[in-house]
C-alpha cells in the first residue's frame, strides 16, 4: 500500500510574515493521526524558517529546483549538497515552468534527479504534456520521453517520486478529470515496471494541476494517484488542510 504525499509547491511566493501565518495555521490544523505525508516547498530563502517552524513536526520541507552541478562557479545556483545541509527531504525537478522558462531538457532534469539522490534528497520529477500535445494525441509519447530520460540515468529507482502535471491544468482552474489523470498515472507506472516491477508498485505518482478542495477526494481515490503537487491551494492554509484531509 503506497503512502499518500500531499506536497505544496509555493513557487515564487511568500514572505517571512506570510509564511509564519501559513505554517502556523497548517500545523494547528493538522489531524492528530495524520494519514499521509505532508511537504511544503518554499523558495530557498525560507528553508531556515521552515526548519525552525516545522522541525519535529510531521511536515517536511523541500526545494523547487536544484543545480545539476556538484559545486563551483555556477552563480546563483544551489547544489544538492546544500539542499541536504538545509534538511530538505525532497526537491522538485523538471517543473513545466522551468522546462519552459529555462529551457530545461529531459536530460538535464534526469541529471538533476541523479544529483539529488546522490545527496539523500528525494526527487519529485515532474512530467506533463501541453494542451497542443494532448489534442494531437502525443500525451503518452511526451511523458514517456520525460520519464524514461530519468530512468535511463538513475542507478537505483528507490526514492524516486513522479508528478504528473498536465501543463494545461497548471494554474488554470482546468483540472484533468480523475479518469484522464488515472490513465496517465497508470501509463507512467507501467513505464517504471518495464525497469523494475518492485519499484513500480511502490513509486508514488502525484497529480498536479489545479487540485483543489472540491476535486481532491475524487482525484486521490484513483488507484494510481498517490498524492498531489499543489500550487495555488497550498498558499491557503484551509484549502491545503482540506486536501490533506481528503487523502
Ligand atoms: O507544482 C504544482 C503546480 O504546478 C500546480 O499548480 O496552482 O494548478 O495547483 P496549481
Amino acid at each position: 500500500m503506497r503512502r499518500t504525499l500531499i506536497a505544496g509547491n509555493w513557487k515564487m511566493n511568500g514572505s517571512f510574515a506570510a509564511n509564519r501565518s501559513l505554517l502556523s495555521e497548517i500545523k494547528a490544523g493538522l489531524p492528530v493521526s495524520l494519514q499521509c505525508d505532508v511537504l511544503v516547498c518554499p523558495p530557498a530563502p525560507y528553508f531556515a524558517q521552515c526548519a525552525e517552524m516545522l522541525g519535529g513536526t510531521a511536515v517536511s520541507w523541500g526545494a523547487q529546483d536544484v543545480s545539476v552541478h556538484v559545486h563551483g562557479a555556477y552563480t546563483g545556483e544551489i547544489s544538492a549538497s546544500m539542499l541536504q545541509d538545509c534538511a530538505c527531504k525532497y526537491a522538485i525537478v523538471g517543473h513545466s515552468e522551468r522546462r519552459a522558462y529555462h529551457a530545461e531538457t529531459n536530460e538535464l532534469v534526469a541529471h538533476k534527479a541523479q544529483q539529488l539522490l546522490k545527496h539523500g534528497v528525494l526527487p519529485i520529477v515532474c512530467v506533463g504534456e501541453t494542451l497542443e500535445q494532448r489534442e494531437s494525441g502525443q500525451t503518452n509519447a511526451v511523458v514517456a520521453a520525460q520519464l524514461n530520460a530519468v530512468l535511463d540515468v538513475l542507478d537505483s529507482l528507490d526514492g524516486l517520486v513522479i508528478a504528473y502535471e498536465p501543463v494545461w491544468a497548471i494554474g488554470t482552474g482546468k483540472t484533468a478529470t480523475p479518469e484522464m489523470a488515472q490513465e496517465v498515472h497508470h501509463f507512467l507506472r507501467q513505464q517504471v515496471a518495464v525497469r523494475d516491477a518492485g519499484v513500480a508498485e511502490k513509486v508514488q505518482i502525484l497529480y498536479g494541476g489545479s487540485m483543489k478542495p472540491e476535486n481532491a477526494k475524487e482525484l486521490l481515490a484513483m488507484p494510481d494517484i498517490d498524492g498531489g503537487l499543489i500550487g495555488g491551494a497550498a498558499l491557503k492554509s484551509q484549502d491545503f488542510l482540506v486536501i490533506i484531509a481528503a487523502s
